[in-house]
């Protein structure tokens, strides 16, 4: 039997291409198929959402109009007035009498019949249009002079017309309209115009479009195929909505959940914090509209199959910016907050905020098990107002899991006091954040293999590898990087009995507005792609098991050594052994995995391997499936699996067990 050897962790894997051991002989793995060593959460694998890099407005939020209702600190912010051949007219910010959560309006006047007059919306870093497809136009209206008065909506190419409709019969009442077009061709960067034909002033506002082709058809819905690609990751879970953006950059800036369900009319627009986060990245046109509020989320966790996951403000800002702390005695409306948030999410339809669940078509409840408490908080600060929520939360709801969090390093003086208090408190899942270099992730497969078992569990519920070898855009999601993530999530499975829950993050980004990089699935305003990472993610989550067993060489776990990390699990559905083994090494490793435990001896096997020779390999728009995962078979012989593994791969294979 070949001798094994370390890889010397930290110090060649920190140097690329990985270092390889000469091999002559295979390195003998053996699976325990008797010995469970820990159920896996049902949650284990899950999706961290956050609007970020345009993930929700010109993103999965299908809304095509950017400052839909003028409500922008600029009002006229993704507007140009359109006014050619002759044409007279202007327009005019209007503050409505009654605002509520909708403030101003727009004016349109009309001094002659000549030419076209009107407004050009500039979408979502453009906009984009499918052959045959239907585009419904929705807007309200009112005429403040005149009669007589239409608007026509057009989708031009440039100026030729492929997509037309109008609608008439204006009151001087506030009414909604509504225009289908067709789409005539396939556009990446079409011309929309909203035009007032006749002569007077009409009122406007809320001015909308969707395409038909929502996820489940649903009115003003979900982008269709970015759902799909979060349904066929098979989510344990959907966390929402972020992310710093729970926090605010002040607290009038935080998340609040009630000022996002109801009618579009009574959610309030909101600057986006990431609008001005950072000066490399500014997007001054970033709001969010709250299309996608918490009913949304709530209703796309059960769509996709996800336990939902909301994360509330505990009363601190985000504490790389203001820091703001709302004081002790006043807390109590935060704290509502979240007990409220439990009551519309699970409550009877009888009371308050179930009744607003029932209203918005869901009376069932939507049975929520998981609350965040604030995100990446530390310090006192964080420990004395998560004490507050949590006798709150327990004494109402004593059947929800509470998620603290260790705020936003995964190591160090802040990470480890609000670790000690939160052990102190019995706390039960702590969220961990990891946002480093792919050698960090390849070091630290043996992370939760010393933490204490008696304490709260673990959720690790941001993480990514940063590769420093390339910067631009989306190829920061590179092979490296993903590979180092797998290996890396081979320890998070070895220890699902205290990881129980996992996810990427960020989830979304926009080609042209996006501003953190990398993000695990990409896209413009007609495509999109699963990165290196997403297959990487989807490997994991596709293929979980229900509970891990041992799979080791020479008696000891694989977490870097000779280049190879593994865990393996059993499916107790569907009686599968189900291992992943991930070679970081260059050149191609013989494995063999000896089955101890009751199997009938031959069989066949489903493998699925991901590999490339290049580190830097990245998928992108025009190549998405560039490095994705292969099908292959394997064969049992004799209890035992022979593999030569690629170098540098990630693989995973299932075998029905014996009955
Ligand atoms: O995922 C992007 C950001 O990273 C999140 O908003 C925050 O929680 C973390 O710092």
């Amino acid at each position: 039997m070949k001798k094994f050897k370390p890889l010397m962790l930290g110090v060649a894997m920190a140097l690329l291409p990985f270092i390889a051991q000469a091999q002559d002989e295979p390195t003998a793995l053996k699976v325990a198929l008797n010995e469970k060593t820990a159920d896996i959460a049902p949650t284990m694998w899950g999706l961290f959402f956050e609007d970020i890099n345009f993930a929700a407005d010109g993103g999965l939020y299908a809304e095509m109009i950017k400052n839909y209702s003028f409500e922008f600190e600029n009002p006229m912010m993704g507007w140009n007035r359109v006014e050619d051949q002759g044409a007279k007219g202007y327009v005019f910010n209007q503050n409505h009498e009654a605002p509520g959560a909708n403030h101003k309006y727009l004016r349109m006047q009309r001094l002659n019949k000549e030419g076209n007059f009107g407004l050009h919306n500039q979408g979502f870093r453009g906009m984009a249009v499918k052959e045959g497809l239907k585009y419904t136009l929705t807007f309200i209206a009112k005429v403040a002079k005149g009669q007589d008065l239409t608007v026509t909506a057009k989708l031009l190419d440039k100026d030729q017309v492929i997509g037309e409709g109008s609608v008439s019969g204006f009151s001087d009442q506030w009414a909604e309209y509504e225009i289908v077009m067709t789409a005539g061709q396939t556009l990446d960067g079409v011309n929309f115009q909203f035009l007032l034909e006749g002569e007077g002033d009409l009122d406007v506002d809320m001015i909308s479009m969707f395409p038909e082709d929502t996820w489940k058809g649903r009115k003003r819905g979900l982008r269709n195929d970015l759902v799909q690609l979060l349904a066929d990751i098979n989510p344990g879970f959907l966390r929402f909505p972020g992310g710093c953006i729970v926090e605010g950059f002040d607290l009038e800036n935080r998340y609040q959940w009630k000022k996002t369900i109801g009618e579009m009319e009574d959610r309030e627009v909101m600057k986006n914090r990431w609008n001005i986060e950072f000066a490399h990245r500014t997007t001054p046109d970033y709001y969010q509209s709250f299309g996608i509020g918490f009913f949304e989320y709530f209703q796309l966790s059960e769509d996709i199959g996800a336990e939902p996951l909301p994360i509330l403000s505990c009363g601190l800002a985000c504490q790389f910016n203001t820091g703001e702390q709302v004081p002790i005695g006043a807390l109590d409306q935060y704290v509502n907050d979240a007990l409220d948030l439990i009551e519309f999410a699970n409550g009877p339809v009888d009371s308050e905020w179930g009744a607003k669940r029932a209203e918005m078509g869901h009376p069932e409840p939507f049975d929520l098990k998981f609350i965040g408490v604030g995100n990446e908080n530390w310090g006192p600060q964080y420990i004395e107002r998560a004490k507050i929520f949590e006798k709150a939360i327990k004494a109402a709801y004593p059947e929800v899991t509470i998620v603290s969090t260790s705020g936003p390093f995964p190591s160090g003086r802040e990470f480890e006091y609000l670790w000690g208090e939160l052990r102190k408190m019995n706390a039960e899942l702590v969220d961990e954040h990891y946002y480093r270099p792919p050698s960090w992730f390849r070091e630290n497969a043996r992370r939760y293999d010393d933490y204490d078992r008696s304490g709260p569990k673990v959720f690790a519920g941001e993480y990514a590898a940063h590769s420093t070898t390339v910067s631009e855009d989306f190829k920061r999601n590179n092979w490296e990087a993903a590979m180092s993530e797998a290996a890396f999530m081979t320890g998070l499975e070895r220890n699902a009995d205290i990881v129980r829950l996992a996810s990427y993050a960020p989830l979304f980004a926009h080609v042209d507005g996006w501003q953190w990089n990398p993000d695990l699935i990409w896209f413009d305003n007609l495509r999109s792609y699963g990165t290196t990472n997403y297959h990487v993610q989807k490997l994991f989550s596709t293929n979980p098991g229900t509970a891990v067993v041992p799979i080791t060489a020479e008696g000891e776990s694989l977490a870097g050594e000779d280049g190879l990390y593994a865990s393996a699990t059993i499916d107790e559905t569907t009686n599968e052994l189900i291992f992943k083994v991930v070679n970081i090494a260059s050149e191609a490793k013989k494995i063999t995995i000896a089955l101890d435990g009751k199997y009938k001896g031959n069989g066949k096997g489903t493998w699925l391997e991901m590999a490339d020779s290049d580190l830097e390999a990245y998928n992108s728009l025009d190549d998405p499936t560039a490095v994705s995962p292969q099908t292959k078979s394997f064969e049992v012989k004799k209890k035992t699996i022979e593999l030569t593994l690629q170098g540098q791969s990630v693989n995973v294979g299932r075998l029905k067990l014996s009955k």
